[in-house]
């Protein structure tokens, strides 16, 4: 019967064609549809066009989620190694970028040809741009009303990702669903985004927009304290770039930041012992730390004027102009949203799925994979890799 599949994904994302291809190879017959008028947007402009398809390392550790142990069965079951082994076998050309980072030498084009490839190798029939209107369940069988015609199939896989990027093309879909069948969800948040201040406060710190420098950022007290050495980018309306980034999954609205401008030397021991020998003023010592006009924006928060004498300053101040040095407390006052945030954090409780189907335990045939579940990578491939991962864990299964 033309409209009568095993498996339904929708949404032909990373993770949705991952699910797909391996279902159909397996010779299930999956039908993929997705909304959009162009395959995968998303792995078109990830890595700045080059796709970091994953990572190296990719373990438990590096995803935030209210469970963290829950992507462990999928992520030991398909390996960055294994996926590698998909892109070799594509012949295309890759390098490794920076801890564990693996990116296309030419173009992301080649991951979606090659996900395309492997779609047609499992005969997977395609309805693309076709909206998705309703998903009913009639007994065992689950019926999708589509801008294609009904739709019938045993199971139904949820790959539509999160709300990242609504210009080209994400939707709350997976959430809603999960709501229609009484599934919890973790709040959504934007995640990997920059984070922006109150413009009069962010006001002295404008002129150093385009300044970046390694830097030590954390977040979080105690246990859920969590820290990244990567690089810091000043902008116009705040902090961005890959720390900024980062420690942005794991900040909670209205808690501080702390950066730590230096994080190689104690600035207040290291200008105490200069004290001594040094004749410079403050504004020609500090530099040999931080970049020029960042050292001026530091003296100027701490209220020291640049043509100090270093000799003739107290102990006193220099520890506390370090102390903001090496720990810059800060607070946003929140972030750039759904429109920059590479990744949403939260979506559909991983309590509610099998860690090894990705199958809902309220609805037998009802799957959520990618980045709709509450598993957020870091930067770095991870989320790719997550996206892999569970679709490949979705699709063994069916
Ligand atoms: P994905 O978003 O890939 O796919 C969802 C699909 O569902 C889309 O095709 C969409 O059109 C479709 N859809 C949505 N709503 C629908 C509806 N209502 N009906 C039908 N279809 C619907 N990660 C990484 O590991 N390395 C990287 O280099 C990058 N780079 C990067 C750059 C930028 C700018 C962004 C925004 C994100 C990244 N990411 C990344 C993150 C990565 O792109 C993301 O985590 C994965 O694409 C998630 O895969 P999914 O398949 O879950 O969703």
């Amino acid at each position: 019967m033309q409209n009568q599949f095993d498996l339904a994904v929708i949404g032909a994302g990373a993770a949705g064609m991952m699910c797909a291809a391996v279902a159909g190879q397996r010779g299930k017959k999956v039908v993929l549809i997705d909304h959009a008028a162009k395959l995968a947007e998303k792995i078109r402009i990830s890595g700045g066009g080059r796709c970091n398809f994953t990572n190296l390392h990719a373990g438990p550790q590096n995803y935030v989620s209210a469970n963290p142990h829950f992507c462990r069965s999928a992520l030991s079951r398909y390996t960055a190694q294994d996926f590698l082994a998909l892109v070799k076998r594509y012949r295309i050309a890759y390098h490794e970028k920076h801890k564990g980072q693996l990116f296309c030498d030419h173009s992301a084009e080649q991951i979606i040809d090659m996900l395309k490839a492997e779609c047609d190798a499992g005969k997977v029939a395609w309805r693309m741009p076709c909206t998705v209107e309703a998903v009913g369940k009639d007994g065992d069988i689950f019926r999708l009303d589509t801008s294609a015609g009904q739709i019938h199939a045993a199971h139904v896989v949820i790959a539509t990702g999160g709300l990242s990027i609504p210009k080209i093309g994400a939707t709350d879909f997976a959430f809603r669903i999960a709501k229609q069948f009484g599934l919890k969800l973790i709040d959504p948040k934007p995640g990997l985004v920059p984070l922006t201040f109150d413009a009069n406060a962010w006001e002295p710190f404008v002129p150093l927009s385009g300044i970046a420098l390694e830097v030590d950022i954390e977040t979080g007290q105690k246990k859920s304290r969590m820290q990244f050495r990567e690089d810091l980018l000043f902008t116009h309306r705040g902090l961005s770039g890959p720390g900024v980034l980062q420690i942005s999954s794991y900040w909670d609205s209205g808690t501080p930041i702390a950066v730590n401008l230096v994080p190689e030397t104690d600035i207040a021991e290291a200008l105490i012992q200069n004290k001594a020998v040094s004749k410079k003023n403050i504004g020609n010592l500090l530099p040999q730390w931080l970049p020029g006009r960042l050292a001026e924006g530091m003296l100027a928060l701490n209220g020291v004027r640049p043509d100090a004498r270093l000799a003739d300053m107290p102990d006193k101040q220099l520890r506390k102009l370090g102390e903001s040095i090496n720990r810059w407390l800060l607070t946003p006052n929140g972030s750039e949203g759904y429109r920059k945030a590479e990744v949403t954090r939260g979506g559909v409780d991983t309590r509610e799925l099998s860690q090894q189907t990705m199958m809902t335990n309220k609805v037998p045939g009802l799957h959520f994979i990618g980045e709709a579940v509450d598993v957020t990578g870091w930067l770095g491939g991870y989320n790719f890799q997550w996206a892999w991962a569970s679709g490949v864990a979705a699709g063994l299964s069916i």
